[in-house]
């Protein structure tokens, strides 16, 4: 388990990895729907302060994590270990955060699915002349024709699977560069259309005046688990690309850089997506189906709008392969460290993520009766498990690891920022970070 000699060719390079892996379904499917469901600005509001007292300092602590191992995860973490003279048994925290990965890869791919149908429909000129009852009632019969929504999740996975089995990556992030600006500036013609709307005000009212009766504690696990979702932290995958960041880039400014960009992403769909549900009189908690719902709504009204739906999906789904190839990579990295070859490892993970897909996949067809704790359908706890469970105590054990375990000369040179920048960070994951996750993850288990 020798260093990684090869870097990012340059700070911008790390930068556009970083956010690849971070815009993604997160920001224009889960955050309206999360939203819509918790009340709104109070969601809102909650997600922000998980941005800024957890979200980025684990994003800190786990980038710099793999930039001082310069290794994959786990090699990272057991090399940090030992030279501590800690226990090598760290190394099983790389284990867990495959474990998320896993999970994560499996509904991802479903949902990014659902996009693949929606590109077809809409490139077909399916939403043009229908109404918006008619598009929400065929969002429902597609989800309940399991045959159509596997198709979907395997096309997805498997394009997914070719680029990390042939290890072509690269070229794909090259092109995704190319076009997410693209994506940016449809989400703004968009929100120029939401403010010809009738619910564009009651749409700013609901996403920025807080409701405060609304903070329920299923509202704040679902902002903590969002926050660290939609950085894409706390299930090493940006420990794996820390190991290449270039020698001489300040950590703390890229990771605000993206994290900027991020909310904004997030603050462009959720502003679209709720003129469109108050114009149409629509409930704001509608649930997973919302973004697939509201926006064929938007673009049926506006001229040529097959097209621009068509676009919006393509760049959807380059924005969300971005996303799946980082959740899959430092898996089958890990499966290919035990010496089998990258081609039969990508295989095995994708055989096996297709399988976990399946309750999320046929959760709203031949599984629609399955309800678990607190009446949760297969897909919610499919959603919720890796993401409001695992991605916290993931965040957790990388911030105590940081803090406590790597030497404090090689964190501070890791994190490239200066010892005051360090000393604050260091008093905030340890003081702020790490209780404020205990007191919420212990919340949750209380609760059950
Ligand atoms: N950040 C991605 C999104 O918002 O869609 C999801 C994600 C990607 C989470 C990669 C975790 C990860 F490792
Ligand atoms: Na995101």
């Amino acid at each position: 388990m020798s260093e990684v000699v090869e870097r990012w060719g340059s700070r911008r390079a790390f930068i556009i990895a970083v956010t690849g892996a971070a815009v993604g379904l997160g920001n224009i499917w889960r955050f309206p729907w999360m939203t819509g469901e918790n009340g709104g600005a109070a969601f809102l509001l909650l997600y922000v302060v998980f941005l800024a007292l957890l979200g980025l300092p684990v994003m800190v602590a786990e980038i710099m994590i793999g930039r001082a191992g310069r290794r994959t995860p786990m090699q990272a973490l057991t090399f940090l270990a030992r030279d501590a003279g800690r226990s090598r048994h760290w190394g099983l925290l790389g284990l867990f955060c495959g474990i998320t990965l896993f999970f994560i890869l499996s509904f991802y791919s479903v949902v990014s699915g659902w996009s693949i149908e929606y590109l077809v429909e809409a490139l077909s000129g399916n939403f043009a002349s229908r109404s918006p009852e008619e598009i929400g009632g065929a969002f429902d019969a597609f989800l309940a024709s399991p045959g159509l929504v596997l198709l979907n999740h395997s096309i997805f996975l498997l394009l997914t699977m070719s680029v990390v089995a042939l290890g072509v990556g690269g070229g794909l992030e090259r092109l995704n560069n190319l076009l997410m600006p693209l994506l940016y500036l449809l989400l703004i013609l968009l929100v120029g259309y939401a403010v010809t709307t009738s619910g564009f005000t009651t749409a700013l009212a609901w996403l920025f005046k807080p409701d405060l009766s609304a903070v329920t504690l299923v509202a704040v696990f679902n902002a903590m688990g969002h926050a660290f979702f939609t950085l894409a932290v706390g299930a090493g995958a940006l420990m794996a690309y820390g190991a290449y960041m270039p020698d001489d880039q300040s950590l703390p400014r890229a990771v605000v850089t993206v994290a900027i960009l991020d909310v904004a992403v997030a603050l462009l769909a959720g502003i679209a997506i709720f003129s469109i549900v108050f114009s149409q009189g629509m409930d704001p908690a509608s649930g997973p189906g919302l973004m697939f719902v509201t926006l064929p709504i938007a673009f049926a009204d506006l001229p040529g709008g097959a097209l621009w739906l068509g676009c919006f999906f393509v760049l959807l789904l380059l924005a969300t392969w971005t996303s799946s190839i980082n959740l899959a990579e430092p898996m089958v990295a890990m499966l290919g460290s035990t010496g089998m070859a990258r081609p039969l490892a990508a295989l095995i993970i994708g055989v096996g993520v297709w399988l976990m897909g399946l309750p999320s996949a046929l959760s709203f067809s031949i599984w629609s009766d399955v309800h678990l704790f607190h009446d949760m359908t297969l897909f919610d706890l499919a959603t919720t498990l890796p993401i409001d469970i695992m991605l916290p105590i993931g965040g957790l054990l990388i911030a105590v690891f940081a803090v406590w375990v790597v030497d404090a000369p090689r964190a501070m040179a890791a994190i490239g920022a200066g010892e005051r920048f360090y000393q604050v960070w260091r008093a905030v994951v340890r003081w702020v970070s790490i209780p404020l996750l205990l007191v919420v993850l212990l919340g949750f288990f209380l609760m059950k």
